[in-house]
């Protein structure tokens, strides 16, 4: 019998290929084909605190492991927040943007897969990653052996004669020899591409709640918190096909956005007074019931001392809302924690699978008509930089990113 198995290999690795055919995954047209590449880029360099400048630097040459991206956007970060109120980093001169994507126009001879192992060629979209951690106990996947360890993180290395470090900018320089980390996503459109740092927070907070064994298909579950972090908590409790879900937070007009993103029920906490009236509101959401699991989703000590009430007795809580320190809160261990059987776990950042995993949710989260677009409410070209970071203190939208034409 004649078997080809190189077609058989081909269709089986298209198959986990989620059917794109392989070395072929571009559904994002190239907008560069054809185009000259310029002898200069612009870069916004943050010089002084709360000051961006606008400078040009001659593009340079592209090494046989280096990759010259074309910038389209990059989201502006909590962490860009940081650097442009405080410099804790130190970094001051520092091309910034870590949550940017782009086309490659041109790479080395050696460049051949991304970190995952994907093909990728001239016109392709990629985003890098940036990582914190590489701690083994918490590492899960073997694409860790490539993270970037928080010392290698475009958007937040020390200015150097090369200047493109930063995703704010025209045309960013990934260097082979900085061990990068990168990732072909071509199949996604740029919103999802700028949405997937803060997505894969939410990826890994629902990986570490499906520990505790409590998270299944048809739980009741309460996100507490709609900013982009309980709203995007929201989509990826949907696209798992949990469809009980009531969200709490102050302001109605996050709430209705939660109710697009799928919540199944909201509570506005400020039209409660008193912990005892808002858990009850919380179990009327829900029909009667308390949660079988929570989501705590905001920076505030005293959200962490409430969201126990709404918990039901061997219930579960994943606490993500505190990315730095917000002081204290206060609980009860007898009430809240032993008598109850709460199981509680932490979640920081996210892995390298969870990042590749994102790429998934995000392609699901499209399917299933989540308004995931919506969450980048402000969108600035790159000369408009400082109003960007002003507009993103003054927490006046929900996502802000910077626009390439
Ligand atoms: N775990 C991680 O790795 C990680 C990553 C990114 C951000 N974070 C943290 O997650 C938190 C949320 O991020 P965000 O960008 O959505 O912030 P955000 O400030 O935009 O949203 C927080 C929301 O919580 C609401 N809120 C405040 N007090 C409340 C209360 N008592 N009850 C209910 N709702 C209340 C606010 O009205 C607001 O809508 C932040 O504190 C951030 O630092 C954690
Ligand atoms: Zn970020």
């Amino acid at each position: 019998m004649d078997i080809n198995i190189e077609a058989i290999v081909k269709q089986v690795l298209t198959e986990m290929n989620g059917g794109q055919a392989i070395g072929n995954a571009s559904a994002a047209p190239s907008s560069q084909a054809g185009k000259a590449i310029p002898k200069t880029a612009r870069v916004a360099m943050l010089t002084a605190l709360e000051h961006y400048e606008v400078k040009e630097f001659p593009i340079p040459e592209v090494g046989d492991d280096d990759i010259l991206v074309k910038v389209e956007g990059c989201g502006v970060c909590g962490t860009d927040a940081h650097e442009f109120k405080r410099d804790p980093f130190g970094l001051i001169p520092v091309a910034l943007g870590h949550e940017g994507t782009g086309e490659i126009v041109k790479m080395g001879k050696n460049v051949k897969v991304d970190s995952a192992g994907k093909p990728v060629s001239v016109g392709d979209k990629i985003v890098t990653c940036m990582i914190f951690k590489d701690d083994a106990d918490i590492t899960m996947f073997d694409l860790n052996k490539k993270n970037v360890g928080g010392a290698d993180v475009y958007g937040l290395l020390p200015d150097d004669d090369v200047h493109l470090n930063g995703w704010f900018s025209d045309y960013i320089l990934i260097r082979g020899a900085l061990g990068s980390t990168f990732f072909n996503v071509s199949e996604l459109d740029l919103d999802s591409r700028i949405l997937i740092e803060p997505c894969a927070v939410l990826v890994h907070a629902v990986e570490r709640a499906k520990t505790t064994g409590i998270l299944k298909f048809n739980s009741r579950v309460v996100v507490q918190g709609c900013g982009p972090i309980g709203l995007i908590c929201i989509a990826v409790l949907k696209t798992m096909g949990i469809q009980n879900i009531v969200a709490v937070d102050g302001e109605q007009q996050r709430l209705d956005f939660a109710k697009k993103m799928g919540a199944s029920d909201s509570v506005n906490f400020m039209q409660h007074k008193g912990i005892e009236a808002l858990a009850g509101a919380v179990q009327d959401a829900f029909g009667g019931k308390l949660a079988d699991f929570a989501f705590q989703c905001t920076g505030s000590p005293a959200a962490h001392s409430n969201i126990y009430k709404f918990i039901r007795n061997g219930g579960g809580l994943c606490e993500l809302g505190f990315f730095i320190n917000g002081g204290d809160a206060t609980i009860n261990p007898h009430f809240d924690i032993c008598s109850k059987e709460i199981t509680t776990v932490g979640s920081w950042v996210y892995t390298l699978r969870d990042y590749a995993t994102t790429f998934d949710f995000l392609k699901s989260a499209k399917q299933i008509g989540l308004p995931m677009s919506d969450l980048i409410t402000h969108r600035f070209p790159l000369e408009k930089i400082n109003e960007a970071h002003v507009t993103n203190l003054n927490k006046e939208g929900l996502k802000i990113a910077i626009i390439n034409e």
